[in-house]
């Protein structure tokens, strides 16, 4: 028998707990060799140890070097500030990866298959910003730094190379907007070029203007395969991509960085249904079969796929969000019950 990953799990908060449950349940039957650590983290950890990313949680995820993490509520405008972005700067998770996979027969496309690259800790969320007061008015101009360094740009385009070959992916888009600001776009595209010369003859290399690229990706999303961008173009762009497979709710993330991975559903905790096991946890998987692979758990991680696939393509399971009357449960039996057709 395989030895266990050690994986750190953080349920989160509201529906949070249900998915997990539903999560972990189907990785098991899929024979995933996971022992999992459960930390905490939010409004729920905030709850038990008065903090919301307590130091455990960290050193957990320091040790293991991957997490699995459900939704985590954020207070608006009191509280504490976002765990996911603590998070993101503690262990320099600089590249955010969301994959976009068409699972639904009712999505806007069928066949859509492309993934966004983005840089997670520059551009304009840097959060350099400031208001300068003139006569009266302390608050008469608002400005904000876009942060882009040759550092960061360099790293993240080159990462998207290096994920684009690990995956049998063969074109990387560069998108920017160079043609306006022509410092810090300018320097991103500069950057980009130059490393995209040294994958030249392994992956192609192309690039667009952002306004563009919104455009041609509801016109033609196959056009796109690996989409590499900053922070806030890559914000919008993935969940517009998202849009394109049926929401939110179908869509997983990952954030790396060299010394963690951290995989997420990228829905919120969803206040509104929490506690009455009727939420889709199909986010959270999908985030599931992204950590099986990063594990080299391939194998797992594509029975998986193909029996959430089989169960959305029958239409079984469906949960109110997809018009159906299912539990969190049921749609976690349905998809068990698919995995063994799905090895065949
Ligand atoms: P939300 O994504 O939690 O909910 C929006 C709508 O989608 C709600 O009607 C909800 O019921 C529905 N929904 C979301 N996930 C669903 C699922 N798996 N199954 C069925 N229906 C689902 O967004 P909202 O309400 O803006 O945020 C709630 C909280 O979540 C906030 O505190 C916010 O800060 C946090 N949040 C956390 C994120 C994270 O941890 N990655 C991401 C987005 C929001």
């Amino acid at each position: 028998m395989k030895t266990p990953h050690d994986v750190v799990l953080i349920p989160g908060d509201g529906i949070g707990p249900e998915i997990a449950e539903a999560t972990l349940a189907i990785l098991e039957a899929a024979g995933a060799p996971i022992r999992w650590r459960e930390c905490l983290g939010g409004v729920t950890a905030m709850e038990t140890v008065g903090e919301p990313l307590p130091q455990a949680t960290l050193e957990a995820i320091e040790a293991t070097g991957v997490a699995l993490k459900g939704p985590l509520t954020t207070p608006i405008g009191s509280g504490f500030r976002s765990v996911n972005v603590a998070l993101r700067k503690h262990f320099d998770l600089y590249a955010n990866v969301r994959p976009a996979v068409t699972l639904l027969p009712a999505a806007r496309y069928p066949d859509v298959d492309l993934v966004i690259v983005r840089e997670n800790t520059e551009g304009l969320y840097a959060g350099i910003e400031h208001f300068i007061g003139m006569e009266n008015d302390p608050r008469a101009v608002a400005e904000s730094v876009m942060l882009i360094t040759r550092y960061g740009s360099r790293r993240i385009v080159r990462f998207a190379f290096e994920y684009a070959l690990a995956h049998g992916r063969r074109l990387v888009t560069l998108v920017h907007k160079a043609n306006i600001l022509k410092y810090t776009q300018g320097l991103f595209l500069e950057v980009g070029r130059n490393v995209a010369a040294e994958y030249e003859g392994r992956v192609e290399f192309d690039e667009k203007i952002v306004d563009a690229t919104a455009m041609q990706l509801a016109l033609d999303p196959y056009r796109f395969d690996v989409i590499v961008t900053e922070n806030m173009f890559g914000d919008i762009l993935s969940d517009q991509v998202a849009g394109l497979i049926g929401g939110l709710g179908f869509a997983p993330g990952a954030n790396l960085g060299e010394r963690a991975a951290i995989f997420e559903a990228v829905h919120g905790s969803a206040p509104d249904i929490a506690g009455q096991g009727i939420a889709n946890p199909t986010s959270l998987l999908l985030a599931g079969c992204l950590l099986l692979d990063h594990l080299e758990e391939r194998e797992a991680a594509a029975r998986i796929r193909a029996a959430l696939h089989r169960t959305l393509q029958e239409g079984a399971g469906y949960t109110p969000d997809l018009g159906g009357s299912a539990g969190t449960a049921e749609f976690a039996a349905a998809v068990i019950e698919r995995l063994d057709a799905a090895g065949e």
